[in-house]
């Protein structure tokens, strides 16, 4: 198997995980059932973990991570508990059957090894969906759809597509980056991140509306130096908080208004955590310099 192939197998795996995560996270939104919810938010964060191993062998073997999904795998349709677990299930079994698949041509001990890994936790993934399902009910999930707060969800999931494309940014950056502590930072914005998305998304289905899985539009990093990057970055995350001030500012509710006064405070320390950052490699840079001149 050539590089190039390998390498697109791999970005497919990502892909897969990726979509697997969309599916379960949606569903974690919905249903109101803790011990169902945390059963399958466990899962979906098994997933990310794959998600992280199959992209880091990207980087390893020298190749770009984009952290695409793949469409078709995603099953956002389910209205039943139990739809959305056999759905689970079917998705389980997508990625036993690529993953065994790809062990009869793979010959890289390293990806085979995990890829041995991976399907064991997903056939465990399959067991526990099955084990949910024999107790599901045929009850519908989201009966409140139809009298939910159309302007206030719609105000969410804009805030929720933001978080959801900034996770992508940063979790890119955190796999490409060669500088340890703007790895750090990535990941650690990142990891915010998806707790403010999960905040906003499990709002967004107590008030009967549908998280909004389109990432924002938040444009391309590509080429760009680090300094312009921690730039591009420091301004998201400066509109962003205001815009969590603001919103904040308009609406009624009180929980709501609490959730948004929450995130704003955390955007704006991640506003100040780039910066702090950005001044810290452009002293370096400069004391360099000095060194180079003495
Ligand atoms: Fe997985
Ligand atoms: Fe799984
Ligand atoms: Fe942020």
């Amino acid at each position: 198997m050539k590089k190039t192939e390998l390498l697109a197998l791999l970005l497919h795996n990502v892909a897969l995980e990726h979509s697997a995560i969309v599916q379960y996270l949606y569903q974690v939104f919905l249903i109101r059932d803790p011990g169902i919810r945390e059963e399958i938010e466990k899962i979906a964060r098994e997933e990310m973990r794959h998600l992280k191993w199959f992209a880091q062998k990207v980087v390893q073997i020298g190749g770009e991570v984009e952290i695409k999904r793949v469409e078709e795998a995603i099953d956002l349709s389910r209205e039943t508990l139990k739809g959305m677990i056999e759905a689970d299930i079917s998705a389980e079994e997508l990625a036993i059957k690529t993953y065994t698949q790809q062990l009869e041509t793979v010959r890289d001990d390293s990806v085979r090894r995990l890829l041995e890994r991976v399907i064991g936790d997903e056939e465990s993934h399959k067991g526990e969906f099955e084990e949910l399902l024999r107790n599901a009910e045929e009850e519908k999930i989201n009966r409140g759809s139809d009298s939910a707060d159309q302007k206030t969800t719609s105000v969410l999931n804009e805030l929720f597509r933001e978080e959801y494309a900034i996770i992508l940014k940063y979790l890119k950056a955190f796999f490409h980056s060669k500088n340890w502590e703007h790895r750090d930072l990535m990941l650690d914005l990142a990891v915010e991140s998806m707790v403010h998305m999960g905040d906003l998304g499990e709002k967004i289905g107590e008030l009967g509306g549908r998280p909004d899985f389109t990432p924002a539009d938040l444009g391309d990093a590509e080429g760009l130096t680090l300094p312009d990057q921690i730039m591009e970055n420091i301004l998201y995350e400066q509109t962003s908080g205001e815009k969590y001030l603001r919103e904040g500012e308009i609406t009624e509710r009180e929980d709501i208004k609490r959730l948004l006064s929450k995130i704003h405070h955390q955007e704006r320390y991640h506003h100040t955590r780039l910066r702090e950052f950005l001044e810290r490699i452009h002293r370096f840079t400069v004391g360099d310099l000095r060194k180079r001149r003495d």
